[in-house]
């Protein structure tokens, strides 16, 4: 069945996490909004018409009471599907009541995602349509970039690269600038990077090490859209290669787009929290709510955007 079946059923999970976390927008408290936010979406899973699995999730179920790896979601009948889900993605931003928190899931037929395991960073290197193909994901970064220049016939020096703005990109940032190409800087928030890069919308590539679970949703949107996508386990916590490894992950190994997410029936969904480079975050005018969501499907490729307005006492 195609995964854009479920587009508005899934819109209304992430739609419900959005608004169940905007009371905790700019209130320094990340876990509670977190928290609403799950609580919110779970609620909302119970109507959607599939046989669905967490696959990438808040982690395993000690950890995390819910949406956590292995839960059934959904209302049990219809499709057997995977679900990976941020419920929110940018705490920080939430609990600081900055841009750049989103609700983001993907969706794909059992068996289709790539399951970390108790991986939780990924090197990540994602670029739009016109450079599928034409990267080698282990050239040095220069020629790298050269690559992508002629692949979106531009210069180096017009090319924009997404970083995420943390002490063990220092090295790389300088590297792109050294080669002539801007980096467009973030502290968080790296879904949304992936889903612009894929795009080709306000910048040309992301590059470097986030989350794991980001990195697989990432590569929904960028399958969807028919951008590329590489990405490598890459350890950054104490044990972490050493888990990785005996889960059978080779740290550093090359993961192409099919081994991130094979297929092209994929659903992606994202719904503003604050508002952000993607999407407009929620707006509560009272008596009612507004959201806005990104619906990217496998399918067709198609973007979509859903504004809903919704009353407050609903
Ligand atoms: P959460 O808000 O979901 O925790 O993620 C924010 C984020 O910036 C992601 O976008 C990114 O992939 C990851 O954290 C990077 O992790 P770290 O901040 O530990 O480097």
């Amino acid at each position: 069945m195609p995964m854009e079946q479920l587009t508005m059923p899934l819109v209304r999970t992430t739609e419900a996490a959005a608004r169940g976390a905007t009371d905790w927008i700019g209130r320094g408290e990340k876990e509670q909004g977190d928290g609403a936010a799950v609580e919110a979406m779970r609620q909302a899973m119970t109507a959607v018409p599939m046989a669905g699995e967490v696959v990438i999730g808040e982690g395993e179920k000690d950890e995390a009471p819910m949406l956590y790896n292995g839960e059934q979601v959904g209302n049990g009948e219809g499709p057997k599907v995977d679900i990976a889900v941020d419920p929110v993605e940018g705490t920080n931003f939430l609990a600081k009541g900055m841009p750049g928190s989103i609700v983001v899931l993907a969706a794909a037929p059992q068996g289709q995602m790539f399951r970390p395991g108790p991986g939780f960073y990924m090197d990540k290197l994602v670029v739009p349509p016109a450079a599928k193909g034409k990267l080698d994901p282990n050239a040095p970064l220069a020629s790298k970039l050269g690559d992508l220049a002629s692949a979106l016939d531009k210069q180096v020096e017009d090319l924009r690269i997404f970083v995420l703005d943390k002490p063990r990109h220092q090295d790389m940032i300088q590297e792109v600038r050294a080669a002539g190409a801007s980096v467009r800087l973030a502290t968080d928030g790296d879904v949304s990077g992936g889903v612009m890069a894929a795009l080709g919308e306000s910048v040309d590539a992301l590059m470097g090490v986030g989350g794991t679970p980001e990195g697989v949703i990432t590569a929904c949107a960028a399958k969807a859209v028919g951008g590329d996508m590489f990405g490598a386990m890459a350890p950054q916590k104490d044990d972490e290669e050493k888990q990785i490894r005996e889960f059978g992950l080779e740290p550093g190994q090359v993961l192409t787009m099919n081994d991130l997410i094979k297929g092209d029936n994929v659903l992606f969904v994202a719904t503003g929290l604050t508002s952000s480079d993607i999407l407009d975050g929620v707006q509560d005018y009272g008596d009612l709510i507004t959201t806005d969501t990104m619906v990217i499907t496998g399918a067709h490729g198609t973007v979509q955007r859903i504004r809903t307005e919704k009353p407050v006492s609903s």
